[in-house]
Protein backbone atom coordinates (compact mmCIF):
# COMPACT_ATOMS: atom_id res chain seq x y z
CA UNK A 1 0.00 0.00 0.00
CA UNK A 2 1.31 3.22 -1.08
CA UNK A 3 0.78 6.57 1.38
CA UNK A 4 -2.22 8.72 1.52
CA UNK A 5 -2.78 11.29 -0.66
CA UNK A 6 -2.96 14.75 0.61
CA UNK A 7 -5.32 16.84 -0.82
CA UNK A 8 -6.65 20.49 0.07
CA UNK A 9 -9.85 20.27 2.23
CA UNK A 10 -12.62 21.84 -0.38
CA UNK A 11 -11.51 18.37 -2.77
CA UNK A 12 -13.67 15.93 -0.44
CA UNK A 13 -17.21 18.01 -0.22
CA UNK A 14 -18.99 17.34 -3.33
CA UNK A 15 -22.24 15.77 -3.81
CA UNK A 16 -23.67 15.06 -7.50
CA UNK A 17 -26.86 17.04 -6.46
CA UNK A 18 -25.71 20.76 -6.27
CA UNK A 19 -23.34 22.63 -8.16
CA UNK A 20 -20.61 22.78 -5.70
CA UNK A 21 -17.25 24.66 -5.71
CA UNK A 22 -15.20 21.80 -6.53
CA UNK A 23 -18.11 20.43 -9.44
CA UNK A 24 -17.52 24.17 -10.70
CA UNK A 25 -13.59 23.69 -10.82
CA UNK A 26 -14.37 20.50 -13.05
CA UNK A 27 -16.90 22.15 -14.98
CA UNK A 28 -14.56 24.94 -16.31
CA UNK A 29 -12.87 26.92 -13.85
CA UNK A 30 -9.84 25.37 -14.55
CA UNK A 31 -6.82 26.98 -15.65
CA UNK A 32 -5.29 27.24 -18.27
CA UNK A 33 -4.18 24.12 -20.43
CA UNK A 34 -2.39 22.35 -23.24
CA UNK A 35 -4.84 22.76 -26.59
CA UNK A 36 -6.21 25.36 -24.98
CA UNK A 37 -7.21 26.57 -28.53
CA UNK A 38 -10.09 25.31 -30.51
CA UNK A 39 -9.16 22.25 -32.28
CA UNK A 40 -8.56 22.75 -35.91
CA UNK A 41 -11.99 21.38 -38.04
CA UNK A 42 -11.84 18.25 -39.54
CA UNK A 43 -13.28 18.53 -42.93
CA UNK A 44 -16.24 16.71 -42.00
CA UNK A 45 -16.28 18.41 -38.87
CA UNK A 46 -17.85 21.45 -40.13
CA UNK A 47 -19.82 22.78 -37.03
CA UNK A 48 -17.10 23.04 -34.67
CA UNK A 49 -14.36 25.30 -34.79
CA UNK A 50 -15.78 26.94 -37.44
CA UNK A 51 -15.01 30.19 -39.32
CA UNK A 52 -16.68 32.11 -36.56
CA UNK A 53 -14.07 31.76 -34.38
CA UNK A 54 -11.41 33.61 -36.11
CA UNK A 55 -9.14 34.08 -32.84
CA UNK A 56 -8.99 30.40 -32.10
CA UNK A 57 -8.53 29.28 -35.36
CA UNK A 58 -5.67 31.23 -35.21
CA UNK A 59 -3.98 30.33 -32.01
CA UNK A 60 -4.79 26.32 -32.80
CA UNK A 61 -1.92 24.39 -32.48
CA UNK A 62 -0.64 21.66 -34.92
CA UNK A 63 -2.92 18.30 -34.64
CA UNK A 64 -0.70 15.83 -33.62
CA UNK A 65 -2.85 13.23 -34.20
CA UNK A 66 -5.88 12.77 -36.63
CA UNK A 67 -9.18 13.86 -35.30
CA UNK A 68 -10.68 10.86 -37.06
CA UNK A 69 -8.82 8.24 -35.35
CA UNK A 70 -11.97 6.10 -33.51
CA UNK A 71 -12.56 2.82 -32.93
CA UNK A 72 -8.53 2.02 -33.58
CA UNK A 73 -8.42 4.26 -30.20
CA UNK A 74 -7.24 0.52 -28.61
CA UNK A 75 -4.04 1.36 -30.24
CA UNK A 76 -3.82 5.24 -30.15
CA UNK A 77 -1.97 7.59 -27.40
CA UNK A 78 -2.98 6.94 -24.19
CA UNK A 79 -5.40 9.69 -23.39
CA UNK A 80 -6.17 9.06 -19.57
CA UNK A 81 -5.05 5.81 -17.30
CA UNK A 82 -5.37 4.50 -13.72
CA UNK A 83 -3.26 2.09 -11.85
CA UNK A 84 -3.89 -0.03 -9.28
CA UNK A 85 -6.19 2.89 -7.73
CA UNK A 86 -7.46 1.72 -4.74
CA UNK A 87 -10.09 3.98 -2.46
CA UNK A 88 -11.82 2.95 1.18
CA UNK A 89 -14.69 5.48 2.30
CA UNK A 90 -14.23 4.15 6.39
CA UNK A 91 -12.79 0.67 6.79
CA UNK A 92 -15.30 -0.16 3.84
CA UNK A 93 -12.78 -0.82 0.44
CA UNK A 94 -14.80 0.67 -2.37
CA UNK A 95 -12.06 0.63 -5.35
CA UNK A 96 -9.92 -2.41 -5.18
CA UNK A 97 -7.36 -2.11 -7.47
CA UNK A 98 -8.75 -0.34 -10.53
CA UNK A 99 -6.70 -0.37 -13.43
CA UNK A 100 -7.37 0.99 -17.10
CA UNK A 101 -6.42 2.81 -20.29
CA UNK A 102 -8.41 4.87 -22.19
CA UNK A 103 -6.59 5.71 -25.93
CA UNK A 104 -7.00 9.30 -27.31
CA UNK A 105 -10.34 9.29 -29.41
CA UNK A 106 -11.65 6.38 -27.01
CA UNK A 107 -15.27 5.91 -26.13
CA UNK A 108 -14.64 3.78 -23.25
CA UNK A 109 -17.73 2.75 -20.83
CA UNK A 110 -17.41 1.47 -17.21
CA UNK A 111 -20.27 -0.17 -16.38
CA UNK A 112 -21.35 -2.36 -13.75
CA UNK A 113 -24.59 -2.48 -11.29
CA UNK A 114 -24.85 -0.23 -8.81
CA UNK A 115 -22.52 0.84 -5.76
CA UNK A 116 -19.80 -1.14 -7.64
CA UNK A 117 -17.50 1.90 -7.69
CA UNK A 118 -17.71 3.63 -10.94
CA UNK A 119 -18.91 7.07 -10.12
CA UNK A 120 -16.09 6.76 -7.63
CA UNK A 121 -13.67 6.04 -10.15
CA UNK A 122 -14.72 8.75 -12.41
CA UNK A 123 -14.33 10.95 -9.67
CA UNK A 124 -11.05 9.66 -8.53
CA UNK A 125 -10.49 10.80 -12.46
CA UNK A 126 -11.34 14.25 -12.21
CA UNK A 127 -10.40 14.91 -9.18
CA UNK A 128 -13.00 15.19 -7.12
CA UNK A 129 -12.50 12.35 -5.28
CA UNK A 130 -8.77 11.50 -3.38
CA UNK A 131 -7.31 7.78 -3.45
CA UNK A 132 -5.63 5.85 -0.88
CA UNK A 133 -2.85 4.03 -3.21
CA UNK A 134 -2.02 3.80 -7.22
CA UNK A 135 -2.33 5.98 -9.33
CA UNK A 136 -4.46 8.45 -12.57
CA UNK A 137 -2.23 9.73 -15.58
CA UNK A 138 -3.86 12.10 -17.98
CA UNK A 139 -2.47 13.37 -20.78
CA UNK A 140 0.57 11.88 -20.43
CA UNK A 141 1.10 13.58 -16.90
CA UNK A 142 1.18 11.93 -13.09
CA UNK A 143 -2.00 14.00 -11.71
CA UNK A 144 -2.90 12.12 -9.00
CA UNK A 145 -2.15 14.57 -6.57
CA UNK A 146 -3.40 17.82 -8.63
CA UNK A 147 -6.23 19.63 -7.99
CA UNK A 148 -9.09 18.74 -10.44
CA UNK A 149 -8.73 22.61 -12.18
CA UNK A 150 -5.38 21.18 -13.11
CA UNK A 151 -6.92 18.08 -14.90
CA UNK A 152 -7.73 19.13 -18.06
CA UNK A 153 -10.88 17.01 -17.68
CA UNK A 154 -14.90 17.68 -18.32
CA UNK A 155 -17.41 16.11 -16.21
CA UNK A 156 -21.49 15.89 -17.56
CA UNK A 157 -23.09 14.35 -14.00
CA UNK A 158 -26.47 12.69 -13.69
CA UNK A 159 -28.19 15.37 -12.34
CA UNK A 160 -27.80 18.23 -14.29
CA UNK A 161 -25.97 20.61 -11.89
CA UNK A 162 -27.63 23.73 -14.10
CA UNK A 163 -27.48 27.10 -12.90
CA UNK A 164 -31.35 28.22 -12.54
CA UNK A 165 -31.08 31.72 -12.56
CA UNK A 166 -29.02 31.51 -15.93
CA UNK A 167 -29.95 31.45 -19.41
CA UNK A 168 -29.32 28.57 -21.80
CA UNK A 169 -26.75 30.45 -22.94
CA UNK A 170 -25.23 31.55 -19.93
CA UNK A 171 -24.88 28.34 -18.55
CA UNK A 172 -23.17 27.56 -22.09
CA UNK A 173 -20.86 30.16 -21.17
CA UNK A 174 -20.23 30.06 -17.79
CA UNK A 175 -17.48 27.69 -17.66
CA UNK A 176 -15.42 29.78 -19.92
CA UNK A 177 -16.84 33.00 -18.24
CA UNK A 178 -15.06 31.87 -15.00
CA UNK A 179 -11.90 31.28 -16.67
CA UNK A 180 -11.99 34.56 -18.18
CA UNK A 181 -12.20 33.86 -21.92
CA UNK A 182 -12.44 36.51 -24.30
CA UNK A 183 -15.98 37.16 -24.84
CA UNK A 184 -15.59 36.80 -28.47
CA UNK A 185 -14.28 33.10 -27.90
CA UNK A 186 -17.20 32.32 -26.00
CA UNK A 187 -20.03 33.97 -28.05
CA UNK A 188 -18.22 31.34 -30.70
CA UNK A 189 -17.42 28.36 -28.64
CA UNK A 190 -21.14 29.01 -27.49
CA UNK A 191 -22.53 29.01 -30.87
CA UNK A 192 -20.94 26.13 -32.18
CA UNK A 193 -22.36 23.56 -29.25
CA UNK A 194 -25.46 25.12 -28.94
CA UNK A 195 -25.84 24.40 -32.65
CA UNK A 196 -24.54 20.89 -32.64
CA UNK A 197 -26.93 20.32 -29.98
CA UNK A 198 -29.50 21.73 -31.54
CA UNK A 199 -29.86 24.52 -28.58
CA UNK A 200 -30.22 27.13 -30.63
CA UNK A 201 -33.98 28.06 -29.95
CA UNK A 202 -33.71 28.05 -26.81
CA UNK A 203 -30.76 30.36 -25.66
CA UNK A 204 -32.27 32.95 -23.89
CA UNK A 205 -34.59 30.48 -21.81
CA UNK A 206 -33.71 29.41 -18.12
CA UNK A 207 -34.02 25.77 -17.17
CA UNK A 208 -36.84 25.35 -15.60
CA UNK A 209 -38.62 25.88 -18.90
CA UNK A 210 -36.82 22.94 -20.40
CA UNK A 211 -37.83 19.48 -21.04
CA UNK A 212 -35.56 16.74 -19.48
CA UNK A 213 -33.96 16.45 -22.37
CA UNK A 214 -33.24 19.38 -23.52
CA UNK A 215 -31.58 20.21 -20.19
CA UNK A 216 -29.41 17.08 -20.64
CA UNK A 217 -27.82 18.79 -23.69
CA UNK A 218 -27.44 21.95 -21.91
CA UNK A 219 -25.15 20.33 -19.22
CA UNK A 220 -23.51 18.28 -21.96
CA UNK A 221 -23.02 21.54 -23.75
CA UNK A 222 -21.29 23.30 -20.87
CA UNK A 223 -18.76 20.43 -20.92
CA UNK A 224 -18.34 20.65 -24.43
CA UNK A 225 -17.39 24.50 -25.02
CA UNK A 226 -14.29 23.44 -22.74
CA UNK A 227 -11.76 21.93 -25.08
CA UNK A 228 -10.69 18.97 -22.42
CA UNK A 229 -8.29 16.01 -22.55
CA UNK A 230 -11.40 14.02 -22.36
CA UNK A 231 -14.95 14.35 -21.47
CA UNK A 232 -16.46 12.23 -18.50
CA UNK A 233 -20.26 11.17 -17.95
CA UNK A 234 -21.61 9.38 -14.92
CA UNK A 235 -25.31 7.98 -16.31
CA UNK A 236 -26.17 11.28 -17.85
CA UNK A 237 -29.22 9.81 -19.10
CA UNK A 238 -30.53 8.48 -16.23
CA UNK A 239 -33.28 10.93 -15.96
CA UNK A 240 -34.76 10.90 -19.21
CA UNK A 241 -37.34 8.57 -20.48
CA UNK A 242 -36.69 5.02 -22.09
CA UNK A 243 -37.55 6.53 -25.75
CA UNK A 244 -35.44 9.77 -25.19
CA UNK A 245 -32.24 7.87 -24.07
CA UNK A 246 -32.20 6.14 -26.71
CA UNK A 247 -32.07 9.14 -28.94
CA UNK A 248 -29.76 11.11 -26.68
CA UNK A 249 -27.21 8.45 -26.24
CA UNK A 250 -27.15 8.21 -29.94
CA UNK A 251 -26.50 11.87 -30.55
CA UNK A 252 -23.71 11.13 -27.30
CA UNK A 253 -21.71 9.08 -29.74
CA UNK A 254 -22.24 10.73 -32.24
CA UNK A 255 -20.66 13.99 -30.70
CA UNK A 256 -18.02 11.92 -29.74
CA UNK A 257 -16.76 11.08 -33.06
CA UNK A 258 -17.93 13.91 -34.84
CA UNK A 259 -15.19 16.40 -32.41
CA UNK A 260 -12.88 13.56 -32.11
CA UNK A 261 -13.28 13.51 -28.50
CA UNK A 262 -11.98 11.10 -25.38
CA UNK A 263 -15.03 9.88 -23.77
CA UNK A 264 -15.47 7.97 -20.21
CA UNK A 265 -18.93 6.88 -19.71
CA UNK A 266 -20.05 5.48 -16.85
CA UNK A 267 -23.37 3.29 -16.55
CA UNK A 268 -25.03 0.51 -14.96
CA UNK A 269 -27.11 -0.10 -18.14
CA UNK A 270 -25.33 -2.95 -20.22
CA UNK A 271 -27.77 -2.25 -23.42
CA UNK A 272 -25.96 1.41 -23.33
CA UNK A 273 -22.38 0.10 -22.74
CA UNK A 274 -22.80 -2.30 -25.54
CA UNK A 275 -24.28 0.52 -27.68
CA UNK A 276 -21.88 3.32 -27.03
CA UNK A 277 -18.33 1.83 -25.99
CA UNK A 278 -15.23 1.01 -28.48
CA UNK A 279 -14.55 -0.61 -25.08
CA UNK A 280 -15.76 -1.27 -21.87
CA UNK A 281 -14.50 -1.94 -18.39
CA UNK A 282 -17.18 -4.30 -16.56
CA UNK A 283 -17.21 -3.64 -12.65
CA UNK A 284 -17.86 -6.04 -9.95
CA UNK A 285 -17.38 -4.53 -6.16
CA UNK A 286 -14.74 -2.74 -6.74
CA UNK A 287 -12.79 -4.29 -9.46
CA UNK A 288 -13.00 -4.97 -12.82
CA UNK A 289 -14.44 -8.21 -14.08
CA UNK A 290 -13.60 -8.15 -17.77
CA UNK A 291 -12.32 -5.03 -20.15
CA UNK A 292 -12.65 -5.53 -24.03
CA UNK A 293 -14.63 -4.40 -26.85
CA UNK A 294 -18.41 -4.99 -26.61
CA UNK A 295 -18.23 -8.11 -29.03
CA UNK A 296 -15.78 -9.52 -27.56
CA UNK A 297 -17.29 -9.39 -23.88
CA UNK A 298 -20.54 -10.62 -25.55
CA UNK A 299 -19.01 -13.53 -27.09
CA UNK A 300 -16.61 -14.47 -24.65
CA UNK A 301 -17.75 -13.57 -21.10
CA UNK A 302 -14.85 -14.29 -18.29
CA UNK A 303 -17.17 -15.40 -15.77
CA UNK A 304 -20.29 -15.92 -14.56
CA UNK A 305 -20.85 -12.30 -13.35
CA UNK A 306 -19.94 -10.88 -17.11
CA UNK A 307 -22.21 -13.42 -18.43
CA UNK A 308 -25.05 -12.63 -16.05
CA UNK A 309 -24.56 -8.96 -16.85
CA UNK A 310 -23.64 -8.38 -20.40
CA UNK A 311 -26.42 -9.66 -23.14
CA UNK A 312 -30.29 -8.72 -22.94
CA UNK A 313 -31.91 -10.91 -22.26
CA UNK A 314 -29.47 -12.10 -19.96
CA UNK A 315 -27.95 -15.57 -21.00
CA UNK A 316 -29.56 -18.94 -19.83
CA UNK A 317 -27.82 -20.68 -17.65
CA UNK A 318 -27.72 -24.47 -17.02
CA UNK A 319 -25.52 -26.53 -14.09
CA UNK A 320 -24.91 -29.88 -14.67
CA UNK A 321 -21.88 -32.54 -14.59
CA UNK A 322 -19.77 -34.42 -17.19
CA UNK A 323 -20.55 -37.46 -18.31
CA UNK A 324 -18.93 -40.32 -20.34
CA UNK A 325 -22.19 -41.27 -22.96
CA UNK A 326 -20.88 -43.99 -25.29
CA UNK A 327 -17.39 -42.69 -26.89
CA UNK A 328 -18.60 -38.83 -25.95
CA UNK A 329 -18.28 -36.33 -23.14
CA UNK A 330 -21.65 -34.60 -22.53
CA UNK A 331 -22.89 -32.31 -19.89
CA UNK A 332 -26.15 -33.21 -18.67
CA UNK A 333 -28.22 -29.99 -17.31
CA UNK A 334 -31.24 -29.61 -15.67
CA UNK A 335 -33.10 -31.09 -18.92
CA UNK A 336 -30.64 -30.38 -21.53
CA UNK A 337 -27.70 -31.91 -23.02
CA UNK A 338 -24.66 -30.40 -24.76
CA UNK A 339 -21.63 -31.56 -26.03
CA UNK A 340 -18.80 -31.21 -23.31
CA UNK A 341 -15.73 -28.81 -24.09
CA UNK A 342 -12.82 -31.51 -24.12
CA UNK A 343 -10.20 -31.62 -21.46
CA UNK A 344 -12.96 -31.53 -19.01
CA UNK A 345 -13.25 -34.96 -16.24
CA UNK A 346 -16.29 -36.79 -15.75
CA UNK A 347 -17.72 -35.58 -13.26
CA UNK A 348 -16.85 -32.05 -13.04
CA UNK A 349 -19.66 -29.45 -12.08
CA UNK A 350 -20.32 -27.14 -14.83
CA UNK A 351 -22.78 -24.18 -15.59
CA UNK A 352 -23.60 -24.02 -19.23
CA UNK A 353 -24.49 -20.66 -20.80
CA UNK A 354 -26.92 -20.37 -24.17
CA UNK A 355 -27.90 -17.19 -25.06
CA UNK A 356 -31.40 -16.53 -26.49
CA UNK A 357 -30.37 -15.03 -29.52
CA UNK A 358 -28.39 -18.26 -30.23
CA UNK A 359 -31.03 -20.98 -29.31
CA UNK A 360 -33.07 -22.02 -32.57
CA UNK A 361 -35.93 -24.38 -33.32
CA UNK A 362 -33.90 -28.19 -33.88
CA UNK A 363 -33.78 -27.95 -38.09
CA UNK A 364 -34.16 -31.51 -39.31
CA UNK A 365 -30.17 -31.93 -39.81
CA UNK A 366 -29.69 -30.90 -36.07
CA UNK A 367 -28.91 -32.69 -33.18
CA UNK A 368 -31.75 -31.23 -30.37
CA UNK A 369 -30.65 -30.39 -26.91
CA UNK A 370 -33.91 -31.06 -25.87
CA UNK A 371 -37.46 -29.65 -25.46
CA UNK A 372 -38.80 -26.64 -24.31
CA UNK A 373 -41.89 -26.51 -23.01
CA UNK A 374 -43.39 -22.71 -23.04
CA UNK A 375 -45.22 -20.69 -20.28
CA UNK A 376 -44.93 -16.89 -21.22
CA UNK A 377 -44.07 -14.58 -24.26
CA UNK A 378 -42.97 -11.50 -24.23
CA UNK A 379 -43.72 -9.99 -27.95
CA UNK A 380 -41.70 -7.29 -29.21
CA UNK A 381 -42.87 -6.83 -32.86
CA UNK A 382 -40.22 -8.22 -35.14
CA UNK A 383 -39.21 -10.82 -32.24
CA UNK A 384 -40.77 -13.05 -29.67
CA UNK A 385 -39.07 -13.90 -26.46
CA UNK A 386 -40.36 -16.99 -25.53
CA UNK A 387 -39.95 -18.33 -22.11
CA UNK A 388 -40.03 -22.24 -20.61
CA UNK A 389 -38.39 -24.75 -19.27
CA UNK A 390 -36.64 -28.16 -20.53
CA UNK A 391 -37.35 -29.84 -17.15
CA UNK A 392 -40.21 -29.07 -14.85
CA UNK A 393 -37.83 -28.66 -12.12
CA UNK A 394 -34.89 -27.28 -14.10
CA UNK A 395 -33.60 -22.80 -14.83
CA UNK A 396 -36.02 -20.53 -16.57
CA UNK A 397 -34.91 -20.51 -20.47
CA UNK A 398 -35.78 -17.73 -22.53
CA UNK A 399 -35.40 -18.32 -26.45
CA UNK A 400 -35.52 -15.64 -29.58
CA UNK A 401 -37.71 -16.51 -32.24
CA UNK A 402 -38.49 -14.75 -35.32
CA UNK A 403 -40.04 -15.37 -38.65
CA UNK A 404 -42.04 -18.68 -38.79
CA UNK A 405 -41.65 -20.05 -35.33
CA UNK A 406 -42.55 -16.52 -33.77
CA UNK A 407 -46.00 -17.16 -35.64
CA UNK A 408 -46.33 -20.18 -34.75
CA UNK A 409 -45.43 -20.22 -31.45
CA UNK A 410 -48.33 -20.28 -28.55
CA UNK A 411 -48.02 -20.71 -25.32
CA UNK A 412 -48.49 -24.45 -23.69
CA UNK A 413 -46.64 -25.52 -27.18
CA UNK A 414 -43.06 -27.46 -26.78
CA UNK A 415 -40.51 -26.99 -29.16
CA UNK A 416 -37.05 -29.11 -29.82
CA UNK A 417 -34.39 -26.68 -29.65
CA UNK A 418 -30.17 -26.65 -30.88
CA UNK A 419 -27.45 -24.29 -30.86
CA UNK A 420 -24.63 -23.84 -33.17
CA UNK A 421 -21.80 -25.83 -30.58
CA UNK A 422 -19.49 -23.17 -31.02
CA UNK A 423 -22.06 -20.39 -29.30
CA UNK A 424 -22.64 -22.54 -25.96
CA UNK A 425 -20.40 -20.94 -22.79
CA UNK A 426 -18.79 -23.09 -19.96
CA UNK A 427 -18.20 -22.03 -16.40
CA UNK A 428 -16.22 -23.72 -13.62
CA UNK A 429 -19.52 -23.85 -11.26
CA UNK A 430 -16.92 -23.66 -8.21
CA UNK A 431 -14.94 -20.33 -9.09
CA UNK A 432 -17.72 -19.06 -11.50
CA UNK A 433 -14.64 -18.83 -14.27
CA UNK A 434 -14.75 -19.56 -17.80
CA UNK A 435 -13.96 -23.13 -18.96
CA UNK A 436 -12.19 -23.11 -22.76
CA UNK A 437 -11.38 -26.37 -24.69
CA UNK A 438 -7.94 -27.62 -23.85
N1 LIG B 1 -18.58 9.68 0.31
C1 LIG B 1 -18.86 8.41 0.58
N2 LIG B 1 -18.80 7.94 1.86
C2 LIG B 1 -19.06 6.63 2.12
N3 LIG B 1 -19.39 5.71 1.20
C3 LIG B 1 -19.46 6.13 -0.06
C4 LIG B 1 -19.22 7.49 -0.45
N4 LIG B 1 -19.36 7.58 -1.79
C5 LIG B 1 -19.69 6.34 -2.24
N5 LIG B 1 -19.76 5.47 -1.20
C6 LIG B 1 -20.06 4.04 -1.31
O1 LIG B 1 -19.16 3.48 -2.23
C7 LIG B 1 -19.80 2.48 -3.00
C8 LIG B 1 -19.59 2.78 -4.47
O2 LIG B 1 -20.26 3.99 -4.75
P1 LIG B 1 -20.31 4.56 -6.23
O3 LIG B 1 -18.94 4.69 -6.76
O4 LIG B 1 -21.15 5.76 -6.18
O5 LIG B 1 -21.05 3.36 -6.99
P2 LIG B 1 -21.72 3.34 -8.43
O6 LIG B 1 -21.49 4.65 -9.08
O7 LIG B 1 -21.07 2.19 -9.13
O8 LIG B 1 -23.18 3.06 -8.19
C9 LIG B 1 -21.25 2.47 -2.57
O9 LIG B 1 -21.43 1.40 -1.69
C10 LIG B 1 -21.43 3.79 -1.88
O10 LIG B 1 -22.38 3.70 -0.88
MG1 LIG C 1 -22.85 6.13 -9.67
Amino acid sequence: MGSARVFPAWHTNVTHTCVTPCVRRVLGQSGPFPGEAFRPARPHAPMLHASSSPVAVASAPALQTPLSVRSSAAVGVERCAMQNVKKSFGTTAILKGIDFDVREGEFAVLVGPSGCGKSTTLRAIAGLESIDDGSVRIGGRDVTLLPPQERDIAMVFQSYALYPHLTVRGNLAFGLRMRKTPEREIAARVQEVSQMLGLDPYLERKPKALSGGQRQRVAMGRALTRRAQAYLYDEPLSNLDAALRSSVRLEIRKLHDRIGATSIYVTHDQVEAMTLADRLWVFNAGRVEQSGPPSEVYDHPRSLFVARFVGSPAMNLVTGRVRRIGNESRIEAEGLSVPAPSGLPEGQEVVVGLRPHDLHPCGASERALGTLHFDAFERLGGELLAHGWARASGANMVIRLEGDAMRKAVVGDAMEVAIDPERLHFFDAASGLRLESK
